[in-house]
Parts: structure tokens; C-alpha cells; sequence
């Protein structure tokens, strides 16, 4: 049995839709169970600042439709350092925190695997829009993002169509390229450039536009990852290539906004509460992740060590389809 009385929660780097259902999930699972839960504000900053009070059942109603986080969010820079890690472990301590859920990307999983080792049991649930999180196969924020993109490329798609134009689309991904080559897919494109592909103009983007015309083709959509950049320039060029005008559209942070999908606000649901269960067995310092169709929890070093790559199959199926 675990003496765990009361459970912190936060979020953590960059916000995505469907955080506030999984932090609904963590507090009214949690209160179900008969935990006391606090809600920590502004990531790590909240927990070095003592930002943190109780939540209630009502405090998060009318929250589940909600994007962004309404524990707002930061990239905490002092947690990065060990005495950050004290002061936060510290802080904990003086609310009476004995676990704290970090709902965010593996950089979050760093500070409470930090945090861990300086006596504070924490669950990591993924959040993020990048779906780039080695060990579960979805994090939340994903599909409604992927959702935005495609209905911004559909009507990319109308204009770039009336036009005969090519339209460059520029979509979130530093170093991860599954929105890209998911909406890539879903939206038709004609060629997708990935951060972890190697990327030659002429052979991946000019030659296919050119094939595409003499088979009959009226208008293009490149999807470039963020990763990649460097849109404007790359329409420029293949307009001087090409002779077809073409325009960048660069989709920026509306990719993280909006209110969740289905998909999200159901997978933020069960994790949430998946996390208050973890800890109800005895389980902690474990990322929550889904596998083959299963919520499972993996030891937070475990975790970390994960990497998860693209799916060879899709990349290929991508090309052989925008024929
Ligand atoms: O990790 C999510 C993400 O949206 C990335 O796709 C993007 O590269 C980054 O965050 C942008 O971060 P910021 O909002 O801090 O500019």
C-alpha cells in the first residue's frame, strides 16, 4: 500500500489541445479515490514559486472543450539546473505534494525524473503536438492538431486550385515529421519533406511538380516540417524552376490551438485517469503511455531511452499516392 495523501499536477513545454481533459481526469480521478489534489501553475516555474492550490472537482468543469492549458504552461529553464530540482522537490514538500503528474514532452519528463530523484514520486502522461515521445504510439494533442493542419490545407487546396498554383504549406515539427507525413496523406499532397529524411529539391519536389503537370496535374501542395524551414524560399524556387506560381503559407502556432478532438479528449480522458490509478498501486516515477491499443505505464528511465521513428511504409505510401 502507498501513502500517498495528496497529488500535484502541471503542464509543461509547449501547450496542446486536450491538456485540460487530461488534467480534469487527474483531479476528479484523483478526489474519486479519495486523494486531496493541487494544481501547480506555469510548469516547473509554479513548483519553484509555490504557484500551486488545491483544485476541486469544479475547478475544472467547462474545461473538456477547452485547447491550450488552464494551468498555463512554460519551458522552465531553472529546473534545468539542480538547484531548481531542490527548490522545486522543496516546494513540493511545503504543499504537502507526495506525487505530482507532469502532463508534457520528454523535456518534462527530464525535470521529473529530476524531481524523482529528490524524493518526489511522479507520473508522466504525454502531451504534445509532435507526436515524437519514444515510448507510446499517440501523445495527446496530436490528432486535433493534425485535424487543423489538413483543414487548413483543404483550403490551401481551393485557392491553389482555382489558380493553378503551387502552394508550400509549413507545418509544426522541429525535429519530428508525423503531422507532415500524416496530413501529407490525409490532404493529398504532392510531396512531403521531413526532418529525418535527407531532402534534394530538384529530385524530391521540382521533378515530382513537373511529372505532375505532364500527367495532367492543375495544382500542387508541398508540405514542408518545420524542421526543414525555409518555405517562402523554396516557393520562390520553384516558381523560377517551374514556371508555375507558387505561394508559402506558413501555419504557425494556430497548429497548437483550438478545441480537442474526440481522439484527444478520450485519450487525455483514460491517461489522466490512468495516472491516478499507477499511483493508487503503488506505482510511480512511470510514464503513462498507449501501446498496440493498451494503456501501460514504463519506467521513467526506460522512457527516456526510447526513440520512435517513422513508419518506411507510410513515407512510401505517401509518394506512390500523389501520382
Ligand atoms: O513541441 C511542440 C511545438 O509546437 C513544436 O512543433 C514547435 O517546434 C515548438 O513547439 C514551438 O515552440 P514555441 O511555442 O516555444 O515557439
Amino acid at each position: 500500500m502507498c501513502e500517498i495523501k495528496t497529488i500535484g499536477v502541471l503542464t509543461s513545454g509547449g501547450d496542446a489541445p486536450g491538456m485540460n481533459a487530461a488534467i480534469r481526469a487527474v483531479v476528479r480521478a484523483g478526489i474519486y479515490y479519495g486523494y486531496k489534489v493541487m494544481g501547480v501553475r506555469k510548469g516547473f516555474n509554479g513548483l519553484i514559486n509555490g504557484d500551486i492550490s488545491e483544485m476541486t472537482a469544479r475547478s475544472v468543469s467547462d474545461i473538456i472543450n477547452r485547447g491550450g492549458t488552464i494551468l498555463q504552461t512554460a519551458r522552465c529553464l531553472e529546473f534545468e539546473t539542480e538547484e531548481g530540482q531542490k527548490k522545486g522537490a522543496a516546494m513540493a514538500k511545503v504543499f504537502g505534494i507526495d506525487a505530482l503528474v507532469v502532463i508534457g514532452g520528454d523535456g518534462s519528463y527530464k525535470g521529473a525524473r529530476a524531481l524523482s530523484k529528490q524524493g518526489v514520486k511522479v507520473i508522466g502522461l504525454p502531451g504534445t503536438i509532435d507526436n515524437d515521445i519514444g515510448c507510446t504510439d499517440y501523445t495527446i494533442g496530436y490528432d486535433t492538431a493534425m485535424n487543423t493542419v489538413l483543414d487548413a490545407l483543404d483550403k490551401i487546396r481551393d485557392t491553389a486550385s482555382s489558380h493553378e498554383r503551387c502552394s508550400v504549406i509549413e507545418v509544426m515539427g522541429r525535429h519530428a515529421g508525423f503531422i507532415a507525413l500524416n496530413v501529407g496523406i490525409a490532404g493529398g499532397a504532392e510531396a512531403v519533406v521531413l526532418p529525418e529524411k535527407q531532402f534534394d529539391l530538384s529530385k524530391d519536389i521540382i521533378k515530382p511538380i513537373i511529372e505532375g503537370r505532364n500527367r495532367g496535374k492543375k495544382h500542387y501542395v508541398v508540405i514542408l516540417a518545420e524542421g526543414i524551414g525555409g518555405a517562402i524560399e523554396i516557393a520562390k524556387e520553384i516558381e523560377e524552376r517551374t514556371d508555375i506560381e507558387s505561394r508559402a503559407t506558413i501555419l504557425g502556432h494556430i497548429q497548437r490551438g483550438g478545441s480537442p478532438s474526440v481522439r484527444d479528449r478520450v485519450m487525455a480522458s483514460r491517461m489522466g485517469a490512468k495516472a491516478i490509478d499507477t499511483l493508487r498501486n503503488g506505482r510511480f516515477n512511470r510514464i503513462i503511455s498507449l501501446k498496440d491499443n493498451a494503456l501501460i505505464d514504463i519506467d521513467i528511465d526506460e522512457a527516456l531511452n526510447m526513440t520512435k521513428t517513422l513508419d518506411e511504409e507510410t513515407v512510401e505510401l505517401c509518394k506512390i499516392l500523389s501520382l
